[in-house]
């Protein structure tokens, strides 16, 4: 099986473990957040929109709840049974079990969302092309990906345990996280009084977190079996080079890459 299909299978089996998007995992308050600086949740009502990626419906449900007028559910891992199981709202969702490179070319979509995807895509390209078909002229693509800048020491730590992580079997790995977790809670504590790595992350969005969402995203973290961690440079050219133009970047807790672009065309246009 190849890289690609091998992350996929992990989330699947990831997403029918974990399932629950309850708290603010879940909530309005972190999805304002992920759009900071570039949108507000008033921006997306009565908006058609598409999210490649959806996991388990986390980012669905803050979009029905954000009023949108319909959601394209993009996800082609076995968790597709939990999405549909998850979505509040199944009148107002489309749910397609394809990869992100299918996504049909509808071709009137407002907005277009990947919120932690396509860094777990070893080729992203087709992914942002098909994004860019799928959109209205004025359109707009907002991705969210891992950084490296921000990121040195944790990189320092997490790449070589990764190595041997993304190949550990469910229960062996969980272990691994309740040993790392509380060592970690340490560290957060010690963030509130030193400027720490993460620290911005870690008190505003983390530390927000259930226990157990705390632990998925360790989980989360050490399993898949391919992560990229993006320059801006990367992050940009990603959506450069999908044809989207007024590309901006914004590092989010400066650990993180929020990216957006735009399809040419009036912004005013709608379908
Ligand atoms: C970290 S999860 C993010 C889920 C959701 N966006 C969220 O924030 O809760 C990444 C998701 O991307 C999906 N994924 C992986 N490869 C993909 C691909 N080629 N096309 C679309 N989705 C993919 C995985 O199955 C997984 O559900």
């Amino acid at each position: 099986m190849n890289v690609k299909d091998r992350t996929i299978k992990d989330f699947g089996e990831q997403w029918l473990r974990y399932s629950d998007n309850r708290g603010y995992y879940g909530s309005l308050d972190l999805f304002s957040d992920i759009l900071f600086p570039f949108l507000k949740i008033e921006d997306l009502r009565h908006c058609k929109i598409a999210e490649v990626g959806s996991g388990t419906g986390r980012i669905v449900n803050m979009l029905l709840g954000s009023g949108v007028q319909h959601v394209w559910a993009i996800e082609p891992s076995e968790s597709f049974s939990v999405l549909l199981q998850n979505i509040r709202d199944p009148e107002r969702v489309t749910c397609l079990k394809i990869p992100g490179e299918q996504l049909p070319g509808y071709g009137n979509l407002d907005y277009i969302f990947s919120i932690g995807v396509l860094h777990h895509i070893p080729d992203p390209k087709p992914v942002v092309e098909a994004a860019f078909n799928a959109l209205r002229h004025g359109g707009q693509f907002l991705v969210w990906l891992y950084g490296k800048e921000g990121n040195k020491l944790y990189l320092t730590l997490i790449t070589p345990l990764r190595t041997l992580t993304k190949y550990l079997p469910h229960f062996v790995l969980a272990i691994l996280v309740w040993m790392i977790y509380y060592p970690f809670l340490m560290y957060i504590q010690l963030c509130r009084w030193l400027p720490l790595p993460l620290r911005s992350y870690l008190l505003h969005v983390y530390k927000k977190m259930s226990p157990e969402k705390r632990r998925l995203i360790i989980y989360d973290q050490l399993n898949p079996a391919y992560a990229k961690y993006y320059t801006k440079a990367e992050a940009m050219k990603l959506l450069l080079d999908g044809g989207f133009i007024n590309v901006r970047a914004h590092h989010r807790h400066g650990y993180s890459w929020t990216v957006i672009g735009t399809k040419s065309g009036s912004s005013t246009e709608r379908q």
